[in-house]
């Protein structure tokens, strides 16, 4: 396979860059043309930010795993879609073909089928790093079910409410999940989650640990049976088929859940056509990917960077995607450079924290290892500090693989401003310049376009791209007031950014009350609900805090009722609550039991003063006058943790 639209110099960069900002329609139609539709659109591109009403493609009609799929069968079946690494280094490698990959979601397609699942229904996903995960997303989508994955480090609680809002009728698990040492009981949170459900029609459990787990009946089902059954429905005379529904361009692909600076996480909605696009436009570009490279993006699939850059990117393309059970540390700090080795990855993408997380172990696991395939280093999810970049350049890539610094959000479908591998020039701790089709603008708070270079502001998206978030599911009206409210006609991204004197764009982290914990996005609102359900809690208020491996940590002012006369066990108690309610993910790194909040007489807490004390700030706390109780700000600077 070639690629026809990949971008080979800095000179065809601007080229390319120019032609698709003045004409869009032309651009992205000339792209479409490379993928495989079963109607071509009546036009390119309607859409107003003001709704917001995007539509791409319309009129035409797909399926993303005949693009996905399907059309690599003839020239590449039997090569690897996917290589699976278990979690235990001791176990079998797992090689997925193309062919392979057909045959079971088409076996998916089928037992969703039989199970009632219908184009449009909405369908659970909470699952491990397993081959399965990527056949159940796939087959949902072949069908034209709505898939919405669910990290498995979320607890009962947050499945529920998601399994709420999306009105799921039908979820696919496993038992458990391998994850280092640990082994977390999915199809039991799972249960849990179900207490009063109505809803939910079918589960269907696949065997992965072998941890006991109770199947209800007329509700839970195995894969393994389900799957044996539609296989013979799938399977004819040695050749495998199931239909792949014909979908509309702008229906909905999946519902991918995210926490924004107030209230529970929104279901952000893509749909088909533009995220298929985007996804594999800025997977070859920014990767530079080739034919018969191997890809090993580290994040796990119930995150965007898991959908675009390990299912929908890579196999688009035809690509070889490595996907990994584990975690980087586990049996040893080296485990990455281990699966390296073995595979002969060529392309790494993976988060600042992990990196700083693994420089942290020294060199001694970095050293044994075979790292000469290595072609292209990546990072996404925050920003990357400049120590870690370098130490990335210097001991992972040896000095010879450019590193894409790529900044996008679950929101934008895909990468948005990043450099090109080896052929727009990279900057250390800067995204640098955007992808075609993106035009970022800076404001000030005022709303004030910041022309030039040289300066910072709130970056906004100017015009409408491909794979923008299109719906905020049930409830549109979010969606506008979240993004496009805050500056008219423009996608608002909740970053701070700076732009240099080259005009390389550097972001600067969050401008909202969302943080950033180890590359996961976490609603300072969230986290305060749930320690506030804590029956001893009056009032809590959380902030971020600059963390050495993290990025940033969770600081949580709390004000318990009477007193705490263990103040290690409460402490653990309110973890205790924050993991029930969202997950260990959320879990405050700092507690401080405080008597009071800063507040203005009309009752909003200052959190410029709390995120100074968390930052360590006893002197410049800045102007307290306008606090109800200036007082508070003593005490809280002295009892600081
Ligand atoms: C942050 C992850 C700096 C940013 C793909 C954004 C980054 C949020 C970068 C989205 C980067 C992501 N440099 N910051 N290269 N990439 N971010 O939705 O604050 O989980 O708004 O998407 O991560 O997080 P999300």
């Amino acid at each position: 396979m070639t690629y026809p639209y990949q971008i080979k110099t800095l000179a065809q960069y601007h080229e390319v860059y120019q032609k698709s900002i003045e004409n869009p329609e032309a651009f992205w139609a000339e792209i479409a043309e490379n993928f495989v539709w079963k109607k071509k659109w009546d036009s390119v591109l309607n859409w107003n930010f003001t709704e917001p009403k995007i539509e791409w493609f319309a009129g035409a009609q797909l399926n993303i795993t005949e693009n996905c799929i399907d059309r690599h069968l003839a020239t590449r079946g039997e090569e690897a879609a996917i290589i699976w690494e278990p979690n235990n280094p001791e176990e079998r490698t797992r090689i997925v073909t193309y062919n392979r990959l057909h045959k079971r979601v088409c076996q998916v397609a089928q037992m969703l089928t039989n199970l009632g699942v219908k184009k449009g229904d909405r369908v659970c996903i909470y699952m491990g790093m397993v081959p399965e995960l990527a056949y159940a997303v796939l087959g949902c989508a072949r069908i034209g079910a709505i898939h919405s994955v669910v990290f498995g480090g979320f607890s009962a609680q947050s499945i529920a409410d998601r399994l709420e809002d999306a009105q799921a009728a039908f979820i696919i698990t496993c038992d458990g999940a391998e994850r280092g040492n640990k082994n977390i009981p999915l199809k039991s949170l799972i249960d849990d989650a179900l207490i009063g459900n109505k809803l939910v029609k079918k589960v269907v459990v696949y065997t992965r640990t072998r941890t006991p787990v109770s199947m209800l009946k007329g509700r839970d089902v195995w894969w393994e049976d389900e799957m044996e059954h539609a296989e013979h429905q799938v399977e004819k005379n040695g050749v495998v088929s199931f239909p792949a529904e014909p979908m509309n361009a702008e229906d909905p692909l999946f519902i991918l859940y995210t926490s924004g600076s107030t209230g529970k996480p929104k279901g952000v909605v893509h749909s088909i056509a533009g995220y298929m696009l985007w996804a594999n436009y800025t997977f070859l570009n920014v990767f530079q990917y080739q034919k018969g490279m191997v890809h090993f993006c580290t994040a796990d699939i119930g995150w965007i960077t898991g959908h675009s850059y390990i299912l929908y990117g890579p196999l688009s393309a035809g690509a070889t995607s490595l996907m990994f059970e584990g975690i980087p540390t586990w049996p040893d700090a080296g485990r990455f450079w281990e699966i390296v080795d073995k595979h002969q990855v060529n392309i790494l993408y993976t988060a600042p924290t992990a990196i700083r997380s693994l420089m942290g172990f020294g060199l001694d696991y970095v050293k044994n290892k075979d790292l000469s395939s290595l072609k292209v280093l990546g990072s996404v999810g925050e920003p990357i500090n400049e120590e870690a970049w370098h130490w990335f350049s210097q001991n992972i890539g040896k000095g010879k693989c450019p590193i894409v610094d790529t900044w996008w959000q679950t929101e934008t479908g895909g990468i948005m401003i990043s450099n090109l591998a080896g052929v727009t020039p990279q900057k250390p701790a800067h995204a640098t310049l955007p992808l075609p089709g993106v035009l970022p603008v800076l404001v000030d708070e005022n709303g004030k376009e910041l022309v030039g270079n040289g300066v910072s502001g709130n970056l906004c998206i100017k015009q409408a791209w491909p794979s923008v978030i299109r719906t905020t599911y049930g409830d549109h009206e979010r969606c506008r007031t979240n993004y496009f409210t805050a500056y008219p006609n423009m996608y608002f991204t909740g970053d701070g950014c700076l732009r240099d004197e080259e005009g390389n764009y550097r972001i600067t982290g969050r401008v909202d009350d969302v943080l950033n914990v180890s590359g996961h996005r976490i609603g300072t609102a969230e986290v305060e609900n749930a320690i506030n359900m804590h029956s001893g809690v009056v009032e809590s208020a959380v902030v971020g805090y600059p963390h050495d491996i993290k990025g940033q940590g969770i600081y949580a002012y709390v004000i318990f009722e009477g007193s705490h006369h263990e103040e290690s066990l409460t402490k653990q108690d309110i973890l205790q609550t924050v993991s029930r309610i969202i997950g260990a993910i959320a879990k405050p790194d700092k507690i401080q039991f405080v008597t009071g909040l800063p507040k203005t007489r009309s009752g909003k807490i200052m959190r410029r003063i709390l995120r100074k004390i968390a930052e360590g700030e006893t002197a410049n706390i800045g102007d307290t006058s306008t606090l109800l109780d200036p007082a508070v700000v003593d005490d809280i600077i002295k009892g600081a943790v």
